[in-house]
């Protein structure tokens, strides 16, 4: 099982999308996938539980108690056009996670619990993505200490990049090692943006190596996709940004060997 964090603190890049529809497009090649929500804001969980608000327990019950309410126990499969989509699994949040991981603050090993728990299900997935939220908080810790790789969108907004040193930064320090597996990717491409796009692949050049090859690129389709709470793979099947997402699961797969 490899445990792949699409993470950046900046708001709004794609963090959320690319958790969603990479994880429909891994389970669509067969891998057992599982998705779990660590945003409190619980986007991604409405989209791949088909539109639902309300679950018995949350990834929110893990982090408060998980003695209590291990991991296995909030694992639901994620639903699509009013049926399972086969192969992937959710783990949903709630808006209360953010409450639980400030009481959180006061427990031994509180950066672990995920990892921990993870540990648990190791067998029963082929891969874990976490959606992460807009901060670096203890949820995002957790999301760093139990992580192969991170995957870092970045959008076409011309200060997106700002912030990305920090991140290193924090994946450093959190991993302790200078020689993290992150890789970076463009959200929401449209080529006919010459101006940011030359200028993003300017500053882009630096990253070398971490810097993937696939670009996701800007659709209508995204965005319906997900006000009717389904991945792209059956809102739309013949969207050409399908095609993308293939190609970041393979470049991604590439990096974490499964
Ligand atoms: N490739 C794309 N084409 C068109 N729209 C996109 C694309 N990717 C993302 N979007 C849109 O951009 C907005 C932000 O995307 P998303 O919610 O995935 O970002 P996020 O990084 O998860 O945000 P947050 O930081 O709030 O969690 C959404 O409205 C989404 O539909
Ligand atoms: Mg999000």
């Amino acid at each position: 099982m490899k445990v792949i964090a699409i993470i950046n603190q900046k708001g709004g890049v794609g963090k959320t999308t690319t958790a969603i529809n990479l994880s429909a497009q891994f389970a669509k090649e067969g891998k057992r996938t599982l998705a779990i929500d660590l945003d409190p804001q619980a986007n991604m969980t409405v989209v791949l539980s088909g539109g639902q608000f309300e679950f018995d327990t949350t990834i929110s019950h893990v982090f408060e108690s998980a003695k209590k309410h291990p991991i296995s126990q909030s694992i639901v499969p994620a639903q699509a056009g009013g049926d399972n989509f086969d192969n992937l699994s959710l783990c949903p949040a709630d808006i209360r996670l953010s409450r639980v991981i400030e009481q959180s603050l006061t427990k031994v090993h509180r950066e672990r619990i995920l990892l921990k728990q993870l540990d648990t299900i190791k067998d029963d997935y082929d891969l874990v993505i976490l959606d992460c939220p807009p901060n670096l908080s203890l949820t995002s810790v957790n999301a760093m200490m139990a992580a192969d790789l991170f995957l870092i969108p970045v959008d076409g907004g011309s200060f997106s990049l700002n912030g990305l040193a920090d991140l290193l930064d924090a994946l450093e320090e959190v991993k302790e090692t200078d020689d993290v597996n992150y890789a970076v990717f463009r959200n929401e491409y449209a080529k006919a943006n010459k101006l940011i796009n030359n200028f993003l692949d300017e500053q882009l050049n630096d990253l070398k190596g971490k810097l993937l090859e696939t670009t996701i690129r800007r659709t209508e389709a995204i965005g319906q996709a997900s006000v009717s709470a389904e991945p792209i793979h059956t809102y739309k099947p013949g969207s050409t940004v399908i095609n993308d997402y293939k190609a970041l699961a393979k470049e991604v797969i590439a990096r974490v060997n499964v």
